[in-house]
């Protein structure tokens, strides 16, 4: 086969959620370093940091959990939305919500909130190791890591229920374009975010 004709068959065993994944893997590596090198599970007042990120990032995308072209597309969106679990656990740790500006995102364009939900419903998919974290903190489910708890159905399950509505939308060319490009800026925006709050 010609190296042409291997893109093509590539092109069309990925899926959407796999590219959005392949294209966004060195940000969301370099993110992870950058967190864990900031210390944010070391004790209670550094992850009220990590809290205020979360915040920070889970208030700009909350009306794309209300959107109604993105609830067509994963009807079980309202539930997923975890701003009001981190406003629960920033209360429980005695933090106070940051007073940062906030730049909400578009809810207005399917194919960029596919992007964002991409990267905010992929990182519960990740939040194992870091609930894991705050548990040596004396946090968890019930308080404090609220929004890093498990769905009950299971981690997996509720991130496959994700991607398979997010893979089985149809979207032109120019959509899927901008849902990649989205799900970068979603990362470079966290990334931004973490940078502001490590900084103080
Ligand atoms: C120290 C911080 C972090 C660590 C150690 C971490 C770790 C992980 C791990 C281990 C997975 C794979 C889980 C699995 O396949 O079972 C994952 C997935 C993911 N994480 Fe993170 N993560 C961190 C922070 C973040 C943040 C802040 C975001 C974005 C806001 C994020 C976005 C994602 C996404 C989108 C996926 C899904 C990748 C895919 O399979 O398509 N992560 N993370």
């Amino acid at each position: 086969m010609s190296d042409a004709a291997a893109d093509l068959v590539d092109e069309k065993v990925e899926t959407r959620s796999q590219r959005l994944k392949r294209a966004t893997r060195d940000l969301h590596e370099a993110l992870d370093q950058r967190m864990m090198q900031g210390d944010l599970f070391s004790d209670r007042t550094r992850y009220a940091l990590f809290l205020a990120m979360q915040w920070r990032f889970h208030a700009e995308i909350a009306a794309l959990y209300g959107a109604p072209d993105l609830i067509a597309i994963a009807p079980d969106l309202p539930s997923r939305r975890k701003l009001e679990e981190i406003e629960n656990d920033i209360s429980d740790v005695g933090a106070a919500v940051p007073a940062a500006d906030l730049r909400p995102v578009d809810a207005g364009d399917r194919a960029s909130g596919l992007g964002w939900l991409y990267v905010a419903e992929g990182s519960s998919l990740g939040a194992a190791f870091l609930l894991k974290e705050a548990e040596k903190l004396g946090l968890g489910a019930e308080f404090g890591a609220r929004h890093l708890a498990a769905h009950p159905e299971g981690r997996g399950l509720h991130w496959r229920r994700f991607t398979q509505a997010l893979d089985a939308a149809e979207l032109t060319e120019d959509e899927e374009a901008r849902a990649e490009a989205s799900a970068v800026a979603a990362f470079r925006r966290v990334r931004e975010i973490a940078e502001e709050t490590l900084r103080g």
